[in-house]
């Protein structure tokens, strides 16, 4: 099985769309790994595994090891880890950090957050052979600052400033934006402005790529649906369905039965 490198994921613009899913451990990154092109460990991990209410508490030695965890499983899919939020607020750091992250995983890539604003911070890394996936629209790590989860591109300004952030975010030396919560047609704009591929999570279908974060599509996170995952299992259900006949068995003596037992 080939590893898909950042030129396969670059050739793929304008081709058959990328797929990206998230995982935290290795156990689902080898589920994942014969079927998608990229795996993103994502700060996500720290609402959907770690029950907070955002991502801003994780840090970066929590997401090293559900990293390095990925990375054993993933033969083939391209890892991403996301920079957790405070580890890259300036050049210095944020090459120690990405760094850390080279040197401790096996991870292809870092994700980081932001438009034009972090366009230096992008360039750092992408000069110190740090391959960067950026991140813009809807930008989980400025929730509490900006009041909430705001989906980005519903006027001509709002447009016109996520086209400019995607811009220096591929002069900076992306190889790949993620564009989350943006008006389907702004995404296409940026899509079709860009030389680099661009992955959509909420972001309609006229991107080079999705993304989902899998507790959402497979149902195991039951806090909230946004609108644009698809539920492709009813996890929970399953689980909790599975759950309730191991108790109604173990407490009716049904297991375990000699099947079961060294006898
Ligand atoms: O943390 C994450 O899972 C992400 C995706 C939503 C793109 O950043």
């Amino acid at each position: 099985m080939k590893k898909i490198t950042i030129n396969t994921l670059k050739n793929q613009k304008n081709k058959t769309p990328i797929t990206m899913i998230t995982a935290y451990d290795g156990l689902f990154a080898k589920l994942f790994d014969d079927y998608v092109d990229m795996i993103l460990v994502g700060d996500s991990l720290n609402m959907s595994f770690g029950c907070e209410n955002d991502t801003l508490s994780v840090n970066l030695d929590t997401m090293i090891y559900h990293t390095k965890a990925v990375c054993r499983g993933a033969k083939k899919s391209f890892v991403v880890c996301d920079m957790p939020f405070g580890s890259y607020t300036n050049k210095k750091q944020a090459i120690q950090n990405a760094s850390r992250v080279y040197q401790e995983t096996d991870a292809n890539a870092v994700k980081i957050e932001g438009g034009k604003n972090r366009a230096k911070i992008v360039k750092a890394l992408t000069k110190n052979s740090i391959a960067v996936l950026g991140h813009i629209g809807l930008m989980p790590q400025f929730a509490r600052s900006e009041g909430g989860y705001i989906i980005k591109g519903k006027n001509e300004l709002s447009k016109k400033e996520l086209i400019k952030d995607a811009l220096a975010i591929q002069k900076a030396g992306a190889f790949a934006i993620v564009i989350e919560g943006v008006k389907d047609d702004v995404a296409k704009e940026i899509t079709q402005v860009l030389e680099i591929p661009t992955i959509g999570i909420g972001a309609g279908v006229d991107v080079d790529g999705q993304v989902l974060v899998w507790s959402d599509m497979f149902g195991f996170f039951e806090e909230f649906k946004p609108k644009f995952v698809k539920k492709y299992l009813d996890g929970a259900k399953l689980i909790k369905e599975a759950t309730k006949e191991y108790v109604q068995d173990v407490q009716n003596k049904k297991f375990p039965t000699k099947e079961f037992s060294y006898g």
